[in-house]
């Protein structure tokens, strides 16, 4: 169907149907739906009837071919103009191949690896009928004590922007052509990881400067990708909710980024306008949301019950719901279900494809990529000729995948015990719980220290419980709980060799931890293979490599803290500073636990010669820097080499360093590897205090290295043309 006849459709549609299409509705509402339960009820409280769910226009949360093609194919025996639905779910981070949360991913720094993920995580869900992803959640965030840190890639805007593209390209494809493809929804527009407090759904408020230099460009990155969608944020910026705000929407997202696809408010954000205290009632709310570019209002009925009236009442020009339903129809066109409404759903390929053989190694290699050795004080890799103990509330715990992961199951996931018994028999595993995730007993730490006794290696798996981060799962204290470090305490006292390992869902204060084992990883949420990851990692089959995307930092005092901070006119250290008027804490070090960038390898890797093309440059020239590498371990091993710039002065501060590159080098021992880089004038721009988007002339310094803090320097000058 092609636009001239998309409009005719569009002319053939009464206001009601129009409306319709810009409904979002669960699968409960549904005929042909296995949930579909008492439904009246909800119903009621929408205000809505049996003919608006004739008319609407895409579903939440469905899956499974055989239950999208029977919600399908009465939908297109109901709706008067045969309208096919969008199917819309949440598939962030796998289908029912569940891969390690996206902050682990992050970790990767395997933007391949990132894409085929999201490339098998879309087949999966388009088999399964799936024509729209919720993802890729891009947003930004310094803040570990918000829930939804797991969802992002981390705190720097260059690696999130780079992430965010391969996210797009993984997720979308040949969208067009290739019906194992889904379409991408980049979210939750825009700066929804900057909540005052780390609470969810707080306040964000911050300068123009700050949100496009850092919070933006990783949104602008997906959608240069081609991204279909935009989810709104449930926050306000610049005062306004983002579901309301017509600057933010209108003016930035549709004006300057010329985006012409379809804007999706977030669960309930239109109706939310009211307790934001910006809209009277819901009549008001959806004038707001609809002036401000929202097309797609998920799960209330503002818009269904009253912008039939605004349009009659002359509040609203009828051209703007044409243009919401357009988009609409085009994207549905896109996807091709004007002429195959049920698309990708398929049984069969269900079954030959979800959860392949194939699917789990790509999550197994993925969380192995993606778990962070934080400490190794000759503890790792364990033997596999020892006895070891497997101590912990994650010792034999599915609850590994994290949040977003609705579409895996338990009984698929590999446990860390399961994934220990590939390599140790039954008389070599001791396994104990040892404590619950927040409460234990005497009787279970008696057990568990009693087999800790008995072993010659210790491995104690703890963290958080899923719940205890994702949406609104916000936490003030950023500790594994109490009885967890008891536990690792009592099993300290042993005397023998610990290793700790971490599943959770953000950056925690690890003080406690690192003080108490000889070893520490942070697996993160792996997912589905996480046993199989972290045993093939704690074994030596793989060689760690992954490198944090977030600070970890040494207390919550600190957050939030980033290592793109800029230098005050007070920093600490500084040859003429006062011992105490400086910007530092009485009680505690600016610096992070383990800094941005940060993770160990079973291999030693040197960093030598790192050096210049030139000592400057023409803005129309480029810089070569190179610096080699050297593996002086006895383990072949990933490096991931980073490269950093300072901007020595600019019209606004600068950070003291900004990722602007990195390489993956793989070394065996003793190989050595001269790495390359290429740094332009483009990369050295900034917004300025008028925002403009331009380098200045001036001084830079250029670093090297394994992480963001020890880095080798070397300095240059950029000159005008
Ligand atoms: C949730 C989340 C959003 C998700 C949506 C649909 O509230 O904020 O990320 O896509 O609802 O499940």
């Amino acid at each position: 169907m092609g636009e001239h006849q998309l409009k005719n459709l569009l002319d053939q549609m009464t206001v009601e149907e129009k409306v319709g299409q810009l409904v979002q509705l669960a699968t409960p509402f549904f005929k042909g739906a296995s949930d579909r339960g008492e439904i009246t009820g909800p119903m009621v409280h929408m205000n809505i009837d049996e003919d608006d769910i004739k008319r609407t226009g895409s579903v939440l949360g469905a899956s499974g071919a055989k239950e999208t093609i029977n919600i399908q194919k009465v939908h297109m025996e109901e709706n008067r103009l045969g309208i096919p639905l969008l199917f819309m779910s949440d598939i962030v981070h796998g289908f029912k191949t569940i891969f390690p949360v996206p902050l682990a991913i992050g970790c990767s720094w395997d933007l391949d690896l990132a894409e085929k993920s999201a490339s098998i995580a879309a087949k999966e869900a388009a088999v399964a009928g799936v024509h729209v992803t919720f993802a890729p959640m891009v947003d930004l965030s310094r803040e570990p004590r918000w829930g939804r840190v797991m969802e992002g890639t981390g705190e720097d805007t260059f690696l999130n922007s780079r992430f965010a593209r391969s996210f797009v390209r993984g997720f979308q494809g040949d969208l067009e052509n290739d019906p194992h493809k889904v379409a991408s929804c980049v979210k939750h527009f825009a700066a929804y990881g900057a909540p005052e407090g780390g609470r969810d759904y707080n306040t964000v408020d911050m300068s123009e400067w700050q949100l496009r230099e850092n919070y933006l460009p990783a949104y602008k990155a997906a959608l240069d990708e081609g991204a279909q969608m935009v989810m709104t944020a449930f926050n306000i910026l610049n005062g306004m909710p983002s579901t309301g705000n017509e600057p933010l929407m209108r003016g930035l997202l549709r004006d300057e980024w010329n985006f012409d696809g379809v804007l999706i408010s977030d669960w309930g954000a239109v109706k939310e306008l009211i307790p934001h205290g910006v809209a009277e009632n819901e009549k008001q709310a959806a004038e707001k949301a609809m002036k401000a570019g929202v097309d797609v209002e998920m799960m209330t009925s503002c818009y269904v019950n009253h912008v039939e009236e605004l349009i009659e009442e002359g509040t609203l020009e009828e051209n703007i719901l044409d243009e919401a339903v357009l988009r609409i129809l085009q994207l549905k066109q896109k996807l091709g279900l004007f002429d195959n409404p049920y698309r990708g759903a398929s049984e069969k390929e269900e079954e030959d494809y979800i959860l392949s053989p194939e699917n789990r190694k790509a999550s197994r290699e993925l969380a192995s990529k993606s778990m962070v050795l934080l400490k190794n004080e000759g503890t790792l890799p364990l033997q596999k000729d020892q006895k070891v103990a497997l101590i912990g509330p994650f010792a034999d715990n599915t609850d590994i995948l994290g949040p977003w992961s609705w579409g895996g199951s338990a009984e698929d996931t590999v446990t860390v015990a399961s994934g220990f018994s590939q390599y140790l028999n039954e008389d070599q595993l001791l396994t104990s719980a040892g404590c619950g995730i927040e409460t234990g007993t005497n009787e279970q730490l008696e057990v568990a220290l009693e087999k800790a006794a008995q072993a010659e290696a210790i491995v104690v798996a703890l963290g958080e419980h899923s719940d205890m981060s994702g949406e609104a799962g916000c936490r003030a204290d950023i500790r594994i709980p109490e009885v967890q470090l008891e536990l690792l305490k009592k099993i300290r006292s042993l005397g023998k060799p610990v290793t700790a390992v971490l599943f959770n869902g953000r950056p925690l204060d690890l003080r406690e931890v690192t003080e108490n084992a000889d070893a520490v990883i942070e697996a993160w949420y792996p997912g589905t293979e996480g046993g199989n990851a972290l045993a093939d990692i704690l074994f030596g089959e793989v060689n760690p490599s992954a490198k944090l995307t977030m600070s970890m930092p040494y207390s919550v005092g600190q957050v939030p803290i980033y290592y793109n901070r800029y230098n005050t006119g007070r920093p600490e250290g500084a040859p003429d500073a006062q011992e105490r008027y400086v910007s530092q804490y009485l009680d505690i070090p600016n610096e992070p636990l383990y800094p941005f960038g940060f993770g160990l390898s079973y291999s030693r890797f040197e960093y030598e010669e790192l050096t210049l093309s030139s000592e400057r440059i023409r803005q129309d020239e480029s810089l070569s820097v190179s610096v080699k590498v050297t593996n002086t371990g006895d383990y072949a091993g990933e490096e991931i080499v980073q490269l950093y710039v300072r901007d020595l002065v600019g019209e606004v501060v600068r950070p003291l360093k900004e990722l602007k590159d990195f390489e993956k080098v793989y070394l065996h021992p003793g190989e050595e590897k001269v790495v390359h880089f290429t740094l332009t004038e483009e990369q050295l721009r900034y917004y300025h205090a008028n925002m403009e988007h331009k380098s200045d002339a001036g001084e830079f310094e250029v670093f090297v290295g394994p992480n963001s803090r020890d880095t080798k320097s070397e300095r240059f000058r950029l000159d005008r043309k």
